[in-house]
């Protein structure tokens, strides 16, 4: 007789409930079980929500806002930070991620604004008095408009202009900020503005993607000995997304090529290049890009960021496609938490290699209506917990965003906030204050979806206290 086979996801599922059916069984009998039943992260876990200065601070003159795409008062975050940092304490979140809008540093060439270093210096302070630690992202998709008109990162030499901005930054700011990140999403900032065409510089020059790619990551290295030049203590990391991918047609070994292929350009050769200081990548129709190791890219890092969202599948002409009848997001993603275990176990041997640790700088899904957040929260937790029993260094979680706010291209539409513009929480930002404030959750929590949809929470707690399930001790 056959036996039958569980996939892949209906293993990890039954694994996770079958934990959480023995830990209330040992519950139940009043056996101590609370490995079992507790998702407890380490001590010290980091966590936190991340931002971007143009997506939510408002009132920014940038080559996006030249570019047509311009995100007006955003979500008022330049005038309303304070406050907004308050909801995040109340949050029980311990840290905080945050980027600077190098236009408004330096709105001409070499002419950097003291009235900006200030409200940064004013903002750092308020973090640091609300117990938030920050990390401090310098480039997250958008620079002065004079900066893409000397060509941007098409030019290699136009690194010198991101080098001098990052000396003045961080020479003024260091004593606030412990966790510098470079730069976000390089190779995601690259195709989208040169081969997709879809943000600014709008270019749909396939060749150019590649070339942008290899300026940012010799960007990255130089700013990362810079800083350490500069600020010896410094924690310095680079901010990657890693998107699982799977082949649209396992039966085709076109698909089969096109999904390794992907998956070596956009989740892997950038950690390669780290560990290694160099980098030699063909891509056909998309040309060539090489690193010397003469350039000191190798083991710039003191941490690794990922940011991770979902899954897609590749078909064998290398496009991108959501898997049909997938449980997805307002955007239409596919809401895959098995995906961020898979990445980070493709990253441990980078991590390591370079004996860094990981956090996870963003994690998110929009829902208007909340009705899939706190699931979604507790799903990807889990499957973090999981990267921790597995020995994967990772040091904490960001979740993208802590309110909503302009969504690139998408423009305000899609709502990835813990709350809405006017500050009023969803139900999912409880559920994600009662995880951090205990550093985990009860795996039964996991189960008990429908009460978690909306009043969360609340729900969760008095059933944790009907059973007389204490949260932690
Ligand atoms: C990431 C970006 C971030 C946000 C989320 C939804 O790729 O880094 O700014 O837009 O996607």
């Amino acid at each position: 007789m056959k036996t039958p086979r569980l996939s892949k996801k209906q293993g990890f599922w039954a694994a996770v409930l079958g934990a959480a059916a023995l830990g209330l069984l040992a519950y139940r009998q009043r056996k101590p079980a609370k490995l079992m039943s507790f998702l407890d992260f380490p001590e010290g876990f980091v966590w936190g929500a991340a931002t971007s200065a143009y997506q939510v601070e408002g009132g920014i003159s940038n080559d996006w806002s030249a570019a047509g795409l311009d995100a007006g008062q955003a979500a008022d975050h330049y005038h309303r930070y304070a406050e907004d940092f308050g909801h995040a304490q109340e949050m029980g979140h311990n840290a905080h991620r945050l980027s600077l809008e190098w236009a408004r540093i330096e709105p001409e060439p070499g002419r950097f604004d003291d009235a900006a270093i200030a409200h940064y210096r004013h903002v750092l302070q308020d973090l640091h008095a609300k117990g938030l630690t920050p990390f401090v992202t310098l480039w997250h998709f958008t620079q002065p408009q004079w900066f893409a008109q000397l060509g941007g990162w098409q030019r290699e030499e136009n690194i010198a202009s991101f080098l001098a901005y990052v000396r003045y930054v961080v020479t003024a700011l260091q004593d606030l900020v412990p966790y510098w990140i470079t730069l976000n999403e390089p190779i995601v900032y690259a195709f989208q503005a040169y081969e997709e065409g879809l943000w600014p510089p709008f270019e749909k020059e396939r060749s150019q993607a590649l070339q942008v790619a290899g300026h940012l990551l010799l960007a990255h290295g130089r700013a990362f000995h810079l800083i350490h030049e500069l600020q010896p203590q410094a924690q310095v990391g680079l901010v990657k997304n890693m998107t699982a991918l799977a082949p649209a047609q396992v039966w085709s070994p076109l698909s089969l090529l096109a999904t390794r292929l992907q998956h070596r350009l956009f989740n892997e050769a950038c950690w390669q290049a780290l560990v290694s200081g160099k980098l030699s990548l063909k891509v056909p129709q998309l040309g060539e890009v090489k690193i010397d190791p003469s350039e000191g890219l190798k083991g710039t890092l003191d941490f690794i960021g990922i940011n991770y969202y979902t899954r897609n599948l590749v078909n064998g002409r290398g496009e991108l496609r959501t898997r049909r009848k997938a449980r997805t997001s307002e955007l239409g993603w596919e809401i895959y938490p098995e995906g961020l275990l898979q990445m980070l176990r493709q990253l441990k041997p980078y991590a390591r290699k370079l004996k860094v640790p990981v956090y996870i700088t963003e994690n998110g899904l929009a829902d208007a209506q909340d009705a899939q957040r706190s699931q979604f929260l507790l799903e990807h937790l889990a499957v973090l917990w999981q990267a921790i029993q597995e020995g994967i260094p990772v040091k904490g979680y960001f979740h993208w965003s802590l309110m909503d706010n302009f969504e690139w291209a998408e423009g305000f539409e899609p709502r990835f906030g813990l709350m809405d513009m006017s500050r009023r929480w969803r139900p999912s930002a409880e559920v994600y204050r009662e995880i951090a404030r205990h550093n985990g959750f009860p795996l039964y929590w996991l189960s008990i979806k429908r009460k978690l949809r909306r009043r969360a929470s609340a729900a969760a707690l008095q059933h944790s206290h009907q059973k007389g399930i204490t949260l932690k001790e």
